[in-house]
């Protein structure tokens, strides 16, 4: 099974130039590894336009960072997965933890994971706890964001769906971050197909689990390697080309 390795840019390039430098780069290694490796660079919405449908990027997809759930209308400032669909996106992160730290609640995020399907891209929600405690209270925080991030999304759905495991307090950009061992993502991606079960009362669903948080040329192989885990969502190491390659080398 072929890993799926997300570059996810945030806003960390702003020129037009280095949009289309970097996407070239990753481009290149989207090609080299494309075997083993799907790649989705996931630019600012404004660079959109530069790097997908555009063949020079090939085999490389580009996502979106965020979507809207209205389709079209009086939404200033939104971005409809129509208008994404029509520049070629099959991909848009969903709920990422920057994006719950300013107000997105996960009913926001299911509606957002229903807009992304009818419109034909693939939604990849992010949840993941903000701290751990001894108690597993970080269990029913992850529990209920799924919930609720997926509330009234019909079972059928779910083929098109993948969920980044992103614990907060694993993210590079969290001050004192620390790493997560294998075990970790191991029993929370067991966790999430358990709650998953639940929820749709069928034992094995065929939902993707990604791990994100600190991925580095370092971890990346014991993290790609962990049963239930799919791929892996990059933030920071993928701003470079020699660290993402590290990367998407040994996945
Ligand atoms: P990081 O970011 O790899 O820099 O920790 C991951 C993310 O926030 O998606």
């Amino acid at each position: 099974m072929k890993k799926y390795i997300i570059a996810n840019w945030k806003m960390n390039v702003n020129a037009r130039k280095e949009a289309v430098k970097l996407g070239l780069a990753t481009a290149r290694l989207a090609q080299k590894y494309k075997k083993r490796t799907t790649i989705i660079a996931c630019p600012s919405t404004v660079h959109i336009s530069l790097l997908a449908k555009n063949t020079d990027y090939a085999p490389l997809f580009i996502g979106a960072q965020d979507i809207t759930f209205h389709e079209s209308g009086a939404h200033t400032g939104e971005t409809s997965p129509l208008a994404l669909k029509d520049f070629g996106i099959k991909f848009s992160l969903i709920g990422h933890s920057e994006r719950r730290a300013v107000g997105e609640t996960s009913a926001v995020c299911a509606l957002k994971v229903r807009a992304a399907i009818a419109a034909g891209i693939q939604p990849i929600l992010c949840i993941g706890e903000l701290a751990r405690d001894k108690k597993g209270g970080h269990y029913r925080f992850v529990e209920k964001q799924l919930r609720e991030s997926l509330s009234g999304i019909p079972v059928l759905a779910l083929r098109a769906l993948m969920i980044a495991y992103e614990p907060v307090w694993a993210i590079s950009s969290t001050q004192n971050a620390a790493e997560a061992t294998p075990e970790d993502i191991r029993e929370m991606a067991l966790f999430i197909q358990k709650v998953l079960s639940d929820m749709y009362g069928t034992p094995k669903l065929p939902v993707r689990i990604l791990y994100g948080g600190s991925v580095n040329t370092q971890n990346a192989a014991e993290y790609s390697n962990i049963e239930g885990i799919s791929g892996l969502l990059v933030g920071s190491a993928s701003l470079n080309p020699k660290s993402f390659e590290g990367i998407v080398a040994v996945v």
